[in-house]
């Protein structure tokens, strides 16, 4: 009798249903993760809103520090005349305390209605200069990017035509506007260290002005509760030089390269082909994220892990204990396949 043979990622269930890790394991696995991301966030992390990478973030962060300083001195104020109150309304008597101000006292007037009110017009006026700036149309944009959410993944066109998913290439220094547009739920657009935060609501067109200063990798997240992966709808944008982004996209808007025979075979012929596109072959699918260059992304599902070859065949045995709700469904090869199949797929650079 034939042994099954021994593959390559031991850990990974292969030839049979797999494992019974469920949703509730794999939360408890990422809660420290998350908790570890949210005091990284913020002392200052990648994400964190106060170190801005650029001037469309820059311009939010200018907004935020006068508005944080008026706020913390109204606060003062009105603390310290509360405690000034309290200490005189003590040495009072009774019927002293028993009157009550008048309308129309000058303190009254001046400090309740007065500065208030102008506190409140200026900043309104102050952020309705900002947001203009962030959304204007009528900006000339440098590369315009379009980008729509997907429960829970990022889909990414390119003005070349290429198309890919997670991972957001731009070129450093220039406008980089982005049509932000959503195929199910509302969700939300941010890079806190490029630009503000931008929702994707159906039936609606939005954009928005990113922009990197220095070449670098910035990280972003959904920040609209979208459902069950909401915390792992990932971002990650990655400036290039202007020159080596104009390769990137030339690259990325060809079809994939042949690759090993038999694990395209099995890429088209088994359930991938029905959600995913690689273009170039027969796998057309239009429900997950495009794979023709699957190999030049670094994550996998939006981010959740790193792309590395026992990852990625996890991924395709038992989707569902890495990502929990994800619509992908396992696929559950014989080893040899799942080998085949995953050198396949790191192939597609
Ligand atoms: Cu998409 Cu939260």
């Amino acid at each position: 009798m034939e042994r099954e043979r021994e593959g390559k990622f031991p850990g990974v269930p292969t030839g049979r249903f797999p494992s019974g890790r469920g949703p509730i394991a794999a939360g408890a696995r990422t809660l420290p993760a998350v908790a570890a991301a949210l005091i990284v966030g913020a002392c200052g992390g990648e994400t964190s809103i106060v170190s801005p990478k650029g001037p469309a973030a820059r311009s939010v962060t200018g907004l935020w520090w006068p508005m944080l300083a008026t706020a913390t001195a109204v606060f003062a104020f009105v603390a310290g005349m509360l405690l000034l109150a309290a200490a005189r309304g003590r040495r009072k008597s009774d019927d002293d305390a028993k009157v009550t101000p008048r309308w129309g006292e000058p303190f009254i007037v001046v400090a309740g209605v007065g500065i208030s009110g102008a506190i409140l017009v200026g900043f309104f006026l102050f952020s309705l200069s900002r947001v203009q700036a962030l959304t204007d149309a009528g900006r000339r944009p440098d590369v315009t990017i379009g980008v729509i959410g997907h429960d829970w993944w990022w889909e990414v066109r390119y003005p070349n035509g290429a198309t890919s998913a997670n991972e957001i290439h731009i070129p450093a220094g220039r406008k980089v506007r982005l049509n932000l547009d959503t195929d199910d739920v509302i969700h939300s657009f941010w890079v806190p260290s490029l630009g503000p935060k931008i929702d994707m609501i159906p039936g609606q067109h939005n954009s928005l002005w990113l922009e990197a200063a220095r070449p670098g990798v910035y990280r972003g997240q959904c920040a609209e509760f979208c459902g069950l992966q909401h915390a792992n709808m990932l971002i990650r944008v990655v400036a290039d030089t202007p020159a080596g982004f104009d390769a990137w996209i030339a690259r990325e808007a060809e079809p994939a390269d042949a690759g090993a025979a038999g694990g395209r075979d099995l890429f088209e012929h088994q359930t991938c082909a029905g959600c995913h596109t690689v273009r170039g072959t027969q796998a057309q699918g239009k429900v997950g994220p495009d794979l023709t260059h699957f190999a030049r992304r670094d994550t996998l599902g939006a981010g959740v892990k790193p792309r590395t070859d026992e990852n990625l065949a996890h991924w395709i045995a038992d989707p569902q204990s890495v990502k929990p709700g994800v619509t992908m469904p396992p696929i559950t090869l014989p080893a040899d396949q799942l080998d085949s199949l995953v050198a396949y797929l790191e192939g597609l650079r």
